[in-house]
């Protein structure tokens, strides 16, 4: 058993020549993928690249042919029986481009549900922790709301807050934005932002380019089942190696996407008003 040093200086994702086919179709072919404690790590590439089967990996939920996936001390490909697998996630949020939740259950019951049934805590204890993380995520005004009386924006901020109800060691995010109005995508990647500043452990798949540069540590690039590059984000969005790399950011990025990086992005900042106005 590994001393809690050693646990602490290792990385919290580690994913070691993963090799994954569905039929003939071999999605995945040898991926190698760190993730730090308290990094947002984001993987970008085209579409069927194999992003989301990477994230479905880490949280159990596909098995690889051949490889090793560890998320903490638990390795994840020896798991066998459900109960296991419940464990892992009660570690590993995952946030989707559907939110998924609970239509005939209350904002505030949506969160409230799993930390009862899954950790077994009190209600009054679930409910003090709910209505903190609407207030994280702007949405303590809409507790008592149902989710299809909430736009996409706020449902997404909802799922989000359910997965911190949890207290996830981590949280995985499939492209949680792609199906919002342009409109709310901002209250949405303002709150992913928050987290990672506040030292979350964060993995993103994103097609946001400009939001994965500007807050992502390390950046990798998927194609074809491989990662054909990964680095810090000023280095793979500035001065990518790859000719790959560079054909599909000049692509995903077009001219509008080539002004430099700045803090404090004005779309999101002028969302963040948007709160203050209309929360
Ligand atoms: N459950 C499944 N059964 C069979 N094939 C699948 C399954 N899930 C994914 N695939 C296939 O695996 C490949 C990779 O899919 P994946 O969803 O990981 O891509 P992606 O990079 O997330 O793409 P996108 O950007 O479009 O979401 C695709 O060819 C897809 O058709
Ligand atoms: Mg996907």
């Amino acid at each position: 058993m590994p001393s809690p040093e050693t646990l602490a200086a290792e990385p919290l994702i580690s994913l070691r020549d993963i090799h994954l086919s569905f039929g003939e179709n071999r999605v995945l072919k040898g991926i190698d993928l760190d993730v730090q404690r308290g990094q947002a790590v984001s993987i970008i590439g085209p579409s069927g690249s194999g992003k989301s089967t990477i994230l479905r990996c880490i949280t159990g939920l596909l098995a690889p042919q051949r490889g090793s996936i560890r998320v903490g001390a638990t390795q994840v490909e020896t798991l066998t029986s459900e109960a296991q697998r419940i464990e892992l996630r009660k570690k590993v949020g995952f946030v989707f481009q559907q939110y998924n939740l609970f239509p005939h259950l209350s904002v505030l019951e949506n969160l409230v549900i799993a930390p009862r049934k899954v950790l077994g805590r009190s209600a009054v204890e679930a409910e003090k922790d709910a209505r903190a993380l609407l207030a994280k995520v702007r949405m303590e005004h809409k507790a008592d709301a149902y989710p299809g009386q909430l736009s996409g924006g706020q449902q997404q901020r909802v799922a989000i807050a359910r997965a911190l109800a949890m207290r996830p060691e981590l949280i995985l995010f499939d492209e949680v934005t792609s199906a919002l109005d342009p409109e709310t995508v901002g209250e949405v990647l303002t709150v992913i932002r928050e987290l990672t500043e506040e030292g979350m452990t964060c993995v993103l798949v994103t097609h946001e380019m400009r939001f994965a540069e500007d807050i992502s540590d390390v950046v990798y690039f998927t194609e074809n089942g491989l990662i054909v590059e990964s680095g810090s984000a000023e280095q793979i969005f500035q001065r990518p190696t790859s000719e790959r790399t560079q054909e599909f950011l000049r692509h995903a990025l077009g001219d509008a996407g080539r002004r430099p990086a700045v803090n404090g992005d004005p779309y999101l900042l002028s969302n963040i008003s948007r709160y203050s106005l209309s929360v």
